[in-house]
């Protein structure tokens, strides 16, 4: 069946090839705090290890929503590594980063996000497509809350 929801096909992929673009970012930024969860090392171990932990769960809840949001926007989500690396914008690492080294490249990927987000948003807005609007209003709210907790410990 179409989709007969006020918002034209046009409007739809635009909206989802954003949330694609978001998508790919939290996944890298998924994967990269989980590395660093296994791999941080030194005296504020334990405390960073919990720290990441707790981040890397709610990037795996939110990926889940913003993949589900592209398919009740009517389209498929590339869930692949290949589609993944090339929407991305964030970097991946070949080798073990010291922890200041990872709080700032995790600080760095929040706020790539942070700013899509706020992007996503207006253009949201500008489609009248209230439900990307509060999505991404509440993954701003969760990526400035961890961008912050990490940046404090620097
Ligand atoms: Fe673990």
């Amino acid at each position: 069946m179409e989709l007969d929801t006020g918002m034209n096909e046009e409007q739809r992929a635009a909206i989802s090839g954003a949330l694609s673009k978001i998508l790919a970012d939290d996944y890298l930024l998924y994967l990269k705090t989980q590395n660093f969860h296994w791999n941080v090392t030194g005296p504020e171990f334990f405390s960073l290890h919990k720290m990441f932990e707790k981040q890397y769960v709610e990037l795996a809840e939110a990926i889940d929503e913003i993949a589900e949001r592209i398919r009740a926007l009517g389209f498929y989500v590339e869930a692949t590594t290949e589609a993944f690396r090339k929407f991305s914008s964030i970097k991946e690492d070949h080798r073990v980063l010291s922890k200041h080294e990872m709080l700032e490249q995790l600080v760095k990927g929040h706020e790539i996000v942070i700013r899509e987000s706020r992007n996503l948003s207006k253009l949201a807005e500008k489609h009248n497509d209230p439900g990307t609007v509060d999505l991404m209003g509440r993954r701003l709210n969760a990526h400035e809350k961890a961008a912050w907790m990490l940046r404090s410990q620097l």
